[in-house]
């Protein structure tokens, strides 16, 4: 830039060549006459806040810098008066203006704490589906068609239980697709599975219910969410057709969390007689179950099982989400409760956040009234059946004898690798040393929760097949072979 003689010099703490900054300046500089006191106030603060004025610099006097910069010396005063009661200046009389110590030399970065494998050779983790599929088209179109439609008066607070028209939708849905008794005065719109658990936890508690049973293995995250409701989750066993009916009586809970369609983490079906008895029990207990359908839109051997809400709507509270069929960050699911729990409920979900955002509402129920979510199901159902069929040969392929259970559903499946693999700790080291990313069913289970199942003598493995391409999935097979060196 052409100077006048400014004085570019550093102030008591810092020497630093502030050209840059100038530079800055002028840009705001050439803003329209109206904008150019905020304009240039603004170009000043940031580059304070950057660090690329240092601490200490001394600032060209008011003069010279309007000068410098084809400005009103007063817009300068101004900015500087400004920039100095906001505590990025000090000046002195008579010893001029210079950046002041109440800044930092950059921003702060935000670290990112989200899940993710980035560096990994195969990624098998369970629980997260091929976001690449996600309907990016049908989303925008009906994104746009929303923005264009949508009255005023839905951008304000809505209805905590969520708008009537997506509350309509999802109940014919759920009706339709699963199975439910789907009132849509007792759906409730909320942010996922975690936020149905959280709030179902919340009116437990305020029911005096000081204990919810949970499956073991089973969801860390229930155990978690029920904790931090303040009612204590107590790990019951299951057997081959769902929870052990014996240890559920005799734990003296008046509540359960279950996942009937496609138990997490193991893939069994909770069987007919199973459910019947699991429904004669919270009766005769006055009690609840605690339905999670989280991945029941997926079997690729037959229908799947109609949920348990449908046989017994006022014992049941029935809950899913998106987290599966599109993508979990869209944080959207819902929660339909019994009358019993309904008033409770609605009123957490009220003081948690005053219900759930509006426009993501309105773009799901036309997604939902549109067809594009039955169509998005029927993507993925090809999907990760294909990739579930790819997963199966590769492990009898490079892991001869090796015994894949659960049904053929959902996103994972069980495989229990010949014993000569084991032990399971040696065995998880090896991939987690040639950035193999699995997990053990050992971790699920409540006695080693957070554990890695290092005592475990066989290898048990839970494996998610949904985010990975069938050739991933051949080549992430053979490199687990490879570093389990059998
Ligand atoms: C058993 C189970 N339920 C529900 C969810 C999904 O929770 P949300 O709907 O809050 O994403 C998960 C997440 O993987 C899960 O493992």
């Amino acid at each position: 830039m052409t100077s006048s003689g400014t004085n570019r010099g550093t102030g008591p703490d810092g020497p630093s060549d502030p050209s840059a900054a100038w530079e800055v300046l002028l840009s705001a500089a050439a803003a329209p006459a109206r904008a150019r006191g905020r304009a240039l106030q603004a170009a000043l603060r940031d580059a304070v806040r950057s660090g690329r004025l240092a601490q200490g610099t001394r600032l060209p006097s008011s003069r010279d810098l309007a000068a410098d910069l084809g400005v009103s010396r007063g817009l300068v005063t101004e900015a500087y008066e400004q920039l100095t009661a906001e505590g990025y200046l000090r000046s002195g009389r008579g010893a001029g203006t210079w950046v002041g110590g109440a800044v930092r030399a950059a921003l702060p970065r935000a670290r990112d704490l989200a899940p993710r494998f980035p560096g990994a050779r195969a990624d098998f983790v369970p629980g997260t589906p091929d976001l690449s599929l996600f309907p990016r088209a049908a989303w925008a179109a009906a994104q746009r068609g929303v923005l264009a439609e949508l009255p005023h008066h839905e951008l304000g607070y809505p209805d905590p239980r969520g708008l009537p028209r997506l509350r309509t939708a999802l109940a014919g849905l759920l009706a339709r697709r699963r199975g439910v008794v789907a009132d849509p005065e007792r759906l409730l719109v909320v942010s996922g599975v975690a936020q149905a658990t959280a709030l179902l936890g919340l009116a437990l508690h305020a029911r005096g219910m000081a204990a919810v049973g949970v499956e073991d293995p089973g969801s860390p995250q229930h155990s978690s969410l029920y904790a931090a409701a303040g009612v204590t989750a107590v790990p019951l066993p299951l057997d081959d057709e769902g929870p052990a009916m014996g240890a559920l009586r005799a734990s003296g809970v008046r509540a359960l969390a279950t996942t009937p369609a496609h138990q997490f983490p193991t893939g069994i079906v909770y069987s007919a007689r199973r459910r019947a008895e699991l429904l004669d029990w919270a009766r005769a207990v006055d009690g609840f179950i605690l339905e999670d359908d989280y991945d029941g839109d997926f079997r690729y051997d037959r229908a799947p099982v109609g949920a348990l809400q449908g046989l017994d709507p006022e014992r049941v509270a029935y809950t899913g989400s998106v987290s599966k069929s599109l993508a979990p960050g869209l944080r959207l699911g819902w929660l339909l409760v019994p009358e019993a729990l309904a008033e409770e409920v609605v009123e957490r979900k009220r003081t948690m956040d005053l219900g759930h955002p509006t426009l993501d509402q309105a773009l799901f129920a036309r997604f939902v009234e549109r067809g594009d979510h039955d169509r998005q199901l029927r993507r993925c159902q090809r999907a990760y059946r294909e990739r579930r069929d790819a997963l199966v040969d590769a492990l009898q392929e490079h892991f001869p004898g090796a015994r894949v259970s659960g049904i053929a559903a959902g996103l994972h499946v069980i495989a229990e690798l010949p014993r000569r693999y084991g032990p399971q700790g040696r065995f998880l080291e090896r991939m987690a040393a040639a950035g193999i990313e699995v997990c053990a069913l050992a971790a699920y289970a409540h006695a080693c929760a957070g554990g890695d199942g290092n005592r475990v003598e066989g290898v048990c493995l839970v494996l998610g097949y949904a985010q990975v391409s069938p050739v991933r999935i051949r080549d992430g097979v053979r490199l687990m072979r490879e570093a389990a060196g059998r």
